[in-house]
């Protein structure tokens, strides 16, 4: 058996199960047995594929996520009077997800962040991507996971009511090398967690950096931006970047400069600090690595707060500056700059060209695994 075909043995047993729970289930309804878990028709792409949106509901917290581009929707979470919003950037419907968007919620591969140049070589051969964030490739290529159709188990788990999507990319795809299995699965927990694991198999050695890309703002949908929201990274260290957002590769204390966020501090506070084009955070921070929260968002406005937890070695703060009103998402918000903020538990970007930072590459017989949690409560 090859690596593939193990790699893909790890998913098939329940997919029976799901294939017959998904025959008797009508749209919109409650699926099965599973207590907080429905699932509806969100469209078609296209291509003409369909698309599916789950909803997970467990303690205060309601998620919504898509098939498409296994992308998160929407999180509604309570503020410190009861008040339910939605505290992410989204559309309601996919006509919005298939249109240009900056990443709202989905999940990014194969490689999330930047290759310097859209071009790298492993063990001896030359690949070459799309060159789709000049001078670099972004984000998995002009065609990454956020931009295709996942399958979705949904199932329920000791945890809560949770959907696993997988994808499998071919040797290829978007210029990477090896066929690549992946699983998402999204769990909503009873503690209003969020909780997001991957697992990824492949027959080669490929670059892989899996990350989400959802927006927050705490506030709900609202005109105001994060500015105002405070953010603690327990990351005492940032990766300095070049003009184009490439790390030089030096490894640099966030202490006395505007990246020190290591006591909460007002997003807005230095950001003017940030300069350049189009200035502000858009940085990998190396997470200390202690157990906990590695990263809390507070609002003051609501009182909502957002902790997230990450088996990843980094987080890349990235304070929406190319967010330019151009989209008009959920409750007709345009969202301008500064809008929403994201924290995308990574490895650092463009490690394939940084021997000194954590190795990104799997290799056949590997299992790459990744846990990011977020975890939403009121002060
Ligand atoms: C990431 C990048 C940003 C930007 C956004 C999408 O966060 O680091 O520079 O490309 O995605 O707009």
């Amino acid at each position: 058996m090859n690596a593939l075909a193990t790699g893909a043995g790890r998913f098939p047993a329940p997919l029976l199960g799901c294939l017959l729970s998904l025959a008797i289930v009508a749209p919109g309804v409650a699926l099965g047995d599973v207590k907080g878990l429905s699932k509806m028709d969100f469209g078609k792409t296209k291509d003409g594929e369909a698309v599916e949106l789950y909803t997970l509901k467990n303690g205060r917290i309601v998620v919504k996520v898509a098939t498409y581009g296994a992308t998160i929707v929407s999180i509604e979470a309570p503020d410190r009077d009861g008040k339910v919003d939605d505290v992410t950037l989204g559309f309601d419907t996919l006509e919005g997800y298939l249109g240009e968007h900056p990443y709202f919620g989905a999940t990014v591969g194969r490689v999330a962040n930047r290759i310097a140049k859209g071009k790298f070589t492993l063990d001896g051969e030359d690949y070459t991507l799309a060159v789709n964030n000049p001078p670099n490739a972004l984000h998995g290529g002009l065609k990454g996971f956020n931009r295709v159709v996942w399958k979705a188990r949904p199932f329920e788990s000791p945890e809560g009511p949770a959907v696993e999507m997988t994808y499998t990319s071919p040797d290829g795809e978007e210029g990477y090398p090896g066929n690549l299995t992946v699983a998402v699965t999204f769990t909503v927990t009873a503690d209003d967690e969020l909780k997001i694991d991957y697992k990824a198999t492949t027959d080669k050695a490929t670059p892989l950096n899996l990350s989400n890309h959802t927006y927050f703002n705490l506030g709900g949908k609202t005109d105001a931006s994060i500015l105002d929201h405070e953010l603690t990274l327990v990351a005492s260290h940032y990766t300095p970047v070049d003009d184009t957002l490439i790390p030089t590769g030096e490894i640099v204390p966030v202490g006395g400069t505007p990246l020190d966020f290591t006591k909460p501090v007002a997003i807005g506070a230095r950001i003017a600090k940030m300069t350049g084009d189009p200035g502000g955070y858009d940085h990998n921070f190396v997470l200390d690595g202690k157990p906990g929260a590695l990263a809390t968002v507070y609002d003051p406005r609501t009182g909502r707060v957002v902790e997230m937890k990450t088996t990843e070695p980094g987080v890349q703060f990235y304070s929406g500056n190319f967010l330019d009103g151009s989209n008009v998402g959920r409750g007709g918000v345009a969202y301008k700059k500064h809008h929403g903020m994201c924290l995308e538990a990574q490895h650092f970007p463009d490690s394939i060209h940084h021997p000194n930072f954590p190795n990104a590459v799997l290799r056949p017989g590997e299992t790459y695994t990744q846990t990011t949690s977020y975890r939403f409560s009121t002060r």
